[in-house]
């Protein structure tokens, strides 16, 4: 076996694991997924989701990586002898769906970075100057600034994954999520002091089970598997430098809770800002970036607590960033031996880079490009999210229930140490076994009715 990067310390599996796992998913996407679908309900039905679903699969991820010490591609080839040919396919899919969701998570985190700049910029400069720059269609109709931007962020992700696990993920990590929680502390108390808090509470926690929609159930899934990185083959990828003394599913299960607790408290933070500025609800992509800037720049202190929320939301999108480039990296360094690890990182930002165009350029050069009435970001936001997201997480778990016996699943879980592990053992693999598969099919099915209806 070659030598592989291993964390220093369990510690260092988590900061990465939960670094990866919390992102703009939890802090851009979640608010206006919830906003789309309704408020409360949906909440519900998304942290069932998350806890009931998510959990188990995510804890299969992290032990297929942990026995086999391989990377998705890898891991899925060692399988496909017991789960039947073609499933090494399932591997190779979710890399490139990683490669392909960089690219586009570049752009969304260049749109983070051009704000956090101006924040900061506009902290010295009289605010006049600013507000024309601050403005959401200024970047949206310059799609080369775009591009520029998503390029410097895809640059500093390579650099610090071609550090490699240790010198440069571990470290730069343990950095800044002591900080991301400081800053996310104080921005909750803040917008907890808004006005319009208690209606937002309401909105947010009230369940109307009428607002749902056919499509709600793939929506939470697909936002589930995107906010817990699962699906991509990231976790594979992390629990092959699982130290052997690690357990798995008490690793699996600690990543949900904490991502789910940091998207509740995103939804909280966000939303009265964003209800105190408009009075409606966040429903598409870049209307957070639309009604807070405007509402931050217009109260007095604003700028400051503007550069705050902003770089909390750059340190998350990076710290998920190098989760996505990791995979494609350590996939590929496991996949072809020969292939170095720097040069490998470099490649592949490369690439990523070439597959952000497209996204960069939508709301400029393709702005008239619409694809059932949305535009190209939103569309390939649903593409890569609600749709080939669960297919593909489905196939690594097929990939897991047929390639693994029974025995060797038990004994990964079970812990002797751990008697919760014997009394979650069943329900684990039923999860497994018939519940998970049966409701991501359930999901497409449903969103495919909505499609027509
Ligand atoms: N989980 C990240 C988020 O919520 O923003 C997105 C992500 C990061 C997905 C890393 C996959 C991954 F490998």
């Amino acid at each position: 076996m070659s030598k592989r990067g291993a964390w220093r310390t369990r510690f260092g599996f988590y900061l990465l694991a939960i670094g990866s796992a919390c992102g703009l998913g939890n802090l851009w996407r979640f608010p206006y997924v919830v906003g789309e679908n309704g408020g409360g309900a949906f909440i519900l039905l998304y942290v069932f989701m998350a806890l009931a679903i998510g959990a188990p699969m995510l804890i299969a991820e992290l032990m297929m990586g942990k026995n086999s010490r391989r990377s998705v591609i890898v891991a899925t080839q060692q399988l496909e002898q017991k789960a039947g040919k073609g499933f090494r396919w399932v591997g190779r899919f979710a890399v490139i769906l990683s490669i392909v969701v960089l690219s586009y998570y570049a752009v969304i985190s260049g749109w983070v970075l051009h704000f956090m700049t101006q924040f900061l910029i506009s902290i010295f400069s009289p605010p006049e100057m600013i507000t024309a720059k601050t403005n959401l269609a200024a970047l949206m109709g310059n799609g080369w600034l775009q591009l520029m931007l998503a390029s410097v962020h895809l640059l500093i992700t390579v650099v610090v994954v071609v550090k490699g696990v240790q010198e440069g993920l571990e470290k730069w990590i343990s950095y800044t999520i002591p900080l991301f929680a400081i800053l996310v502390g104080i921005l909750v108390l803040k917008s907890f002091s808004m006005p319009s808090t208690p209606e937002v509470l309401r909105f947010l926690f009230y369940p109307d089970f009428s607002k749902l929609t056919w499509s709600s159930l793939n929506h939470a899934l697909g936002h589930v598997f995107f906010t817990l990185s699962v699906g991509f083959g990231t976790m594979v990828t992390f629990g092959s430098y699982m130290r052997e003394a690690d357990h798995a599913p008490t690793a699996g299960f600690r990543v949900t809770l904490v991502d789910t607790a940091i998207s509740l408290i995103a939804v909280v933070m966000i939303f009265p800002v964003a209800f105190q500025a408009s009075n409606i609800p966040l429903t598409d992509p870049a209307l957070m970036f639309e009604v807070l800037p405007k509402y931050l720049l217009a109260i007095r202190g604003g700028n400051l607590f503007g550069l705050a929320f902003f770089a909390c939301l750059y340190m998350a999108a990076l710290n998920a960033s190098i989760g996505l480039l990791e995979v494609v990296v350590s996939n590929w360094v496991d996949a072809q031996k020969k292939m170095e690890r720097g040069r490998a990182t470099w490649y592949s930002g490369m690439i990523a880079l070439v597959l952000t165009i497209l996204p960069a350029l939508s709301s400029s050069v393709f702005k008239d490009v619409r694809v059932l009435g949305r535009s190209l970001i939103e569309s390939l936001d649903s593409l890569l999210i609600n749709w080939l997201l669960p297919m593909v997480a489905l196939g690594i778990l097929m990939a897991y229930n047929r390639g693994v016996a029974e025995k060797e699943k038990e004994l990964s879980f079970v812990d002797k140490d751990k008697f919760v592990s014997y009394t979650m053992y069943p329900h684990w693999s039923f999860t497994l076994k018939w519940a998970a598969p049966l409701v991501i099919v359930l999901g497409l099915v449903m969103q495919m009715i909505d499609l027509w209806l």
